[in-house]
């Protein structure tokens, strides 16, 4: 119901605006809000549910087969139009569909100008439109963010503690695990994160209730057993971090 509403209010939201702004979706399968952008970004197609404002300006296919026109955004979200420069901070995030946008490590990589780097913002959420993690990445933000969201739908803290809704759900554990085996960890020069530009965050818990709280058993003490399984994940990462080379030198 909660979920039914929210995408009523996106779309009454979009039917109010005639055009779309930077980031914002355009179009469709469903979709029957505004299909226009706002001057300087382009409707471009991502996928047959999902179109959206990017940044760029509309070109008209000459060489196509077919007649119909075609936008192209002049910054294809994948390609970086700058270097990270020394004001990017990094965003490393864990939790469930509160803050899921469907972000793979194995995929295009956050860059300037594609912040969440795939899917691009505002992402797949759970919500119809921008969630949280959107919101604060791309607008309430003070400073290029890049932010790898390792959010999962539906994800517990750990599948061995509580059974997620479906076997293939990636937990807190597993999504911690896939960060720490990422590439992204030993801070290429793509994505040069320093404990100081960098945080980390966590929203997590409620599939665990959900999933858990018509147990028998006393189910203060399995709280305390999830607590205790959470924060190991957070010490995981901490201690991790502090065998980079930065910290390193910082100890020595
Ligand atoms: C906020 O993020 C957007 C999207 O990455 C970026 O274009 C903008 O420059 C950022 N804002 C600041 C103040 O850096």
């Amino acid at each position: 119901m909660k979920l039914a509403l929210s995408l009523t209010l996106s779309a009454l939201l979009a039917y109010a605006t005639a055009q779309q702004g930077e980031w914002q979706q355009c179009g469709g399968i469903g979709w029957t809000g505004a299909t226009s952008c706002v001057s300087g970004t382009v409707c471009t197609k991502q996928n047959d549910y999902y179109s959206q404002c990017l940044p760029g300006t509309a070109v008209t296919a000459s060489s196509s087969s077919s007649s119909r026109t075609s936008s192209i955004s002049s910054v294809p979200p994948s390609q970086p139009t700058s270097p990270v420069n020394a004001k990017t901070n990094f965003w490393f995030s864990f939790g469930d569909s509160y803050t899921q946008t469907g972000f793979v490590d194995t995929d295009t990589l956050p860059a300037v100008g594609n912040p969440l780097g795939n899917p691009p913002f505002p992402g797949y959420t759970a919500v119809g439109g921008t969630n949280w993690i959107d919101e604060i990445t791309v607008k309430y933000n003070n400073s290029l963010v890049l932010t790898y969201n390792y959010a999962y739908g539906g994800a517990t803290i750990d599948a061995s503690l509580v059974a997620p809704y479906e076997p293939t759900v990636l937990s807190l554990t597993d999504q911690v695990n896939d960060f720490l085996s990422s590439p992204v960890v030993s801070k290429p020069a793509t994505a040069p994160w320093t404990s100081a530009n960098a945080m980390f965050s966590f929203w997590i818990g409620i599939n665990d209730i959900g999933n858990s709280y018509y147990q028998s058993g006393s189910r203060d003490a399995f709280s305390d057993t999830l607590l205790n399984a959470y924060f190991a994940l957070v010490d995981k990462l901490r201690c991790r971090r502090e065998e980079f080379p930065v910290h390193k030198r910082a100890a020595n």
